[in-house]
């Protein structure tokens, strides 16, 4: 998502959508290369990504910014000591089945503190939507991409309370998104 485009849509993005504080403790799953580090206060920054290469890159990049973990997020954290105010998912839900984001929600619950928020990022299929945006999704290499109602039901049933939100301007090509920011049910 963010590759296809900038510095302004990162900056909106944290800054309208994350509003990380300095010090926090941050969860990235399936951070990448971890660009987002540029775009982040100084804070207590974990990173998680399956691709090996890009665990390496952020660790050359950004060293001791943040701890570079290269592993599964629904397997590899289960001996995490430490809770997170902050857990962000950018552009990954739209890559993997349902099977796999419920499994991956249901062991990130375990690591939310009781006031932290889940906070995930995708594209979207919605009703009446622009044509060139059904063509990026289209063309977009994730097989996942959902309706609301899809991405939605990945959480039901967790004891979250969600909010969505959608941008459609946040690149500069046309792109719809769907953000969901879920909260532990009080
Ligand atoms: C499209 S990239 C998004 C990278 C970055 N978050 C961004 O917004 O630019 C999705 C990343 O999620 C990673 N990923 C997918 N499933 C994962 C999992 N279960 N645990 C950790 N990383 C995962 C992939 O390896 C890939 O690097």
């Amino acid at each position: 998502m963010f590759s296809l485009g900038a510095d302004k849509a990162i900056t909106r993005y944290v800054n309208e959508v994350l509003r990380p504080t300095p010090g926090m403790k941050m969860l990235d799953v399936g951070c990448g290369p971890a660009n987002i580090l540029s775009y982040l206060p100084s804070l207590d920054y974990t990173g998680i990504d399956l691709n090996a290469k890009h665990i390496a890159y952020a660790r050359r990049r950004y060293g001791d910014r943040g701890r570079f973990i290269a592993g599964n997020a629904a397997d590899d954290l289960k001996q995490e000591g430490k809770q997170f105010d902050l857990i962000n998912i950018s552009a990954l839900l739209h890559h993997i089945a349902d099977s796999e984001a419920i499994s991956l929600f249901a062991s990130l619950a375990r690591l939310l503190k009781p006031n932290g928020r889940i906070v995930t990022i995708d594209n979207v299929w919605l009703p009446r939507q622009r044509v060139a945006v059904r063509l990026f999704n289209y063309l977009d290499s994730g097989t996942n991409i959902r309706t609301p109602e899809g991405y939605l039901r990945l959480l039901n049933g967790m004891g979250f309370d969600v909010q969505t939100l959608f941008l459609n301007d946040l690149l500069r090509i046309p792109y719809d998104h769907i953000i969901m920011i879920a909260r532990k049910a009080s």
